[in-house]
């Protein structure tokens, strides 16, 4: 771990100022659906058992208004990827800030969303089986908000046969290639696929998207930068020829929490697609941002896991409740505030191990720690619930309804 990433760069970073309205009171609202576990509201968070996954919600009331807050102005709004946080709950929060809609990564994702309340909902992820393809026209057909991702012609013409056998006109956008990972390649290959999907009878073409996933790590703000704006320079090219070609480009989307407001400037950009902003974790907060060049801090670290201590006996060591299944494997190791020199390694199943030179205090078997994660989104599917906290206090239980929505 690096020494500069210390707790005092987390209480700073955590300080974001943040006024107004409180988005996250609609948690507060104690309807049925929202309390799975009663028992838990009123009490502090250190009271909590453990793992449990516990979001302040005062920052994460902030870091929604944040992404926006910076936005204002540029004409390019904000789809948050709900593949972080899987909860109608919060997504509606997202909207209600201002939101033009959300993305999905799964069609599992998409269905529980539209099926709680979100209207809009862009599939980012091309579905090429024949129960997604039946699926996702059986959502379109029931939820007019919802927009399909496509990347190859097998798949436009599917979705096509599709969307006529279900009596619609299903809205498609193209995934454009940037890492290698999903998408056609920009230039006249994605013209031609363009051109494709606006000639199918039962398709309607509204422009593309383009996710710079090897970017948004990146770390230094100004390194960042340059390899994001160079990277998506075939992108901008594309969107250029189809709008030249007189394509509806009403959707141009892309981005990240690691390059929002770098994105911000690309010509014709309709939204960024952000999705880790609304938690950060250790990843991100590494990368440095445009005001802090050691701490990515224009979004607060709202998510953390509550643990606990179950052996002490050896010097230098401890035991904690946490291991893979409440963190996952992910890198870096997960950062036990309060606790800067303590090297968690959350390698056992079951069992987190903390060794440590010094430490703050003595620690005990029963007492309880709290633990930045590694990585946000697949923590948050490892969980039913998150627990919303103001200050120390649970205030409410968010269900993570689209929790193991793998498919
Ligand atoms: C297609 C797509 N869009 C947006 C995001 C959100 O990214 P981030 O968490 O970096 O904001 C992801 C994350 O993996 C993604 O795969």
């Amino acid at each position: 771990m690096s020494n500069s990433f210390s707790r005092r760069n987390f209480l700073q970073a955590s300080a974001l100022a943040g006024a107004g309205t409180l988005l996250t009171s609609s948690l507060e609202a104690k309807s049925p659906d929202m309390i799975l576990d009663k028992n838990s509201i009123g009490k502090s968070k250190w009271d909590l058992d453990t793992p449990a996954l516990v979001v302040d919600l005062d920052k994460m009331d902030q870091n929604i208004k944040a992404v926006h807050t910076r936005l204002q102005g540029t004409g390019v709004g904000v789809r948050p990827h709900v593949k972080t946080h899987k909860s109608p709950a919060i997504a509606k929060m997202q909207i209600a800030a201002g939101a033009l809609g959300v993305c999905a990564a799964k069609l599992g994702e998409a269905e529980v969303m539209l099926e709680n309340g979100i209207k809009n909902v862009m599939m980012t992820t091309v579905n090429v089986s024949a129960p997604k393809i039946m699926k996702a026209m059986g959502l379109r057909k029931k939820h007019k908000g919802f927009i399909q991702a496509v990347d190859n012609p097998q798949n436009i013409q599917d979705l096509q046969d599709a969307a006529k056998a279900a009596g619609i006109r299903a809205e498609v956008v193209l995934d454009i290639d940037v890492i290698r990972r999903s998408g056609v390649a920009p230039g006249q290959p994605a013209l031609a696929l363009a051109q494709m999907i606006d000639k199918m009878p039962n398709l309607k073409f509204c422009g593309i998207l383009a996710y710079d996933g090897a970017v948004q790590h990146v770390v230094g703000f100004k390194k960042r930068q340059a390899q994001a704006l160079k990277t998506f320079e075939p992108v901008v090219k594309t969107y250029d020829m189809m709008k030249a070609a007189g394509l509806n480009m009403e959707i141009f989307s892309g981005g990240g929490t690691g390059t929002y407001d770098i994105m911000s400037v690309v010509p014709g950009l309709t939204d960024v697609q952000v999705g880790s902003y609304v938690f950060m974790d250790r990843q991100y907060m590494e990368i440095g941002g445009a005001n802090n060049e050691t701490v990515f801090d224009d979004f607060a670290p709202s998510l953390t896991v509550m643990s606990t201590i179950l052996n002490n006996y050896h010097p230098g060591r401890l035991t904690t409740d946490s291991g893979a299944k409440a963190f996952t494997l992910n890198k870096p190791t997960p950062f036990v505030l309060g606790e800067p020199d303590f090297i968690y390694n959350a390698g056992s199943d079951e069992f987190g191990t903390i060794t440590f030179e010094k430490s703050n205090k003595s620690y005990k078997v029963g007492d309880k720690l709290e633990i930045i994660a590694p990585h946000c989104d697949p923590i948050v599917n490892l969980y039913d619930v998150i627990y919303g906290t103001r200050g120390d206090k649970v205030v409410s239980v968010i269900p993570v309804l689209a929790r193991g929505k793998s498919q």
